[in-house]
């Protein structure tokens, strides 16, 4: 019986999604610890986050069907029927992404491009450089934020700058704590269903259905 399970494997994450995962947990590892300094690699972990999301996004569309949103965006009253079907340890196995899975792909992508974005205005704003220099300035800031900004010694970020580093920080904290959810949700669902998904995510095979 082992033997059969142990054949009956598929492939299920192409390549594209391993890699471009583990660029991802590189990048932002690096990008969260270096905090800003020093800027040249700070920068580099930021972009190589950003070029991978917006990679990954295309591939949600055109790539193969495990990788499309198609198939694993459900709505929230599945994720949420999924989520107590895990906390009670009767969830459903899933060879692509669950329904909890596939929200947390989406959220984790959406955050870590507001996080990267963010660092680029902020590097934009404060030195004038990066690809979004002189797209976003201090004025791009609505009336109520540059309201609080001059509540901020504006000296340090110069003007503008504080505002986008605030943005810049909560984005981070906010992507952090997904991530750290995300890594709940996996160990959870393996543990229901016996399985090692952190290794699929390596090796991009699964056990077959049923
Ligand atoms: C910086 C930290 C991390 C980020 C930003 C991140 C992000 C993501 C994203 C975006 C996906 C969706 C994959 C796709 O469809 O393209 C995903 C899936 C996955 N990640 Fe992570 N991840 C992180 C850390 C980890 C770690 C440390 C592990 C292993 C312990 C892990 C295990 C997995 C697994 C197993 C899946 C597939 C989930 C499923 O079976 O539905 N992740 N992750
Ligand atoms: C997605 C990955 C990224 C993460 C997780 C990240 C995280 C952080 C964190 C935690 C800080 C320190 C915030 C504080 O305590 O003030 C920071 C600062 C900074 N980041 Fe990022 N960052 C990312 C991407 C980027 C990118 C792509 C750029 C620009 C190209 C950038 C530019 C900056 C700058 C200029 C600062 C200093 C802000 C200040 O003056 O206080 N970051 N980042």
């Amino acid at each position: 019986m082992a033997d059969a399970c142990d054949t009956a494997m598929i492939r299920v994450w192409d390549p594209l999604i391993r890699i471009g995962h583990w660029v991802l947990v590189a990048g932002f590892a690096t990008a969260y610890l270096t905090e800003g300094e020093p800027q040249w690699l700070h920068s580099f972990a930021g972009y190589a986050v950003a070029v991978t999301v917006a990679i990954r996004f295309l591939w949600g569309f055109v790539g193969p069907r495990r990788a499309r949103f198609s198939d694993f965006v459900t709505g929230p009253a599945r994720v949420l029927s999924y989520l107590r079907d895990l906390a009670t340890g009767r969830a459903e196995r899933h060879v692509g992404h669950s329904p909890a899975g596939g929200g947390m792909t989406v959220a984790l992508l959406f955050a870590l491009a507001l996080t990267a974005l963010s660092g680029m205005a902020t590097l934009a704003v404060e030195e004038g450089q990066g690809p979004l220099a002189g797209i976003v300035t201090a004025q791009s800031l609505p009336a109520w934020m540059a309201e609080e900004e001059d509540a901020y010694e504006r000296g340090e970020h110069g003007e503008g700058g504080e505002a986008f580093a605030e943005i810049h920080e909560f984005a981070a904290n906010a992507t952090l704590l997904l991530i750290l959810l995300h890594l709940v949700g996996v160990i959870c669902a393996s543990r229901t269903h016996g399985e090692n998904l952190a290794r699929s995510m390596i090796t991009g095979r699964k056990r077959a259905e049923g």
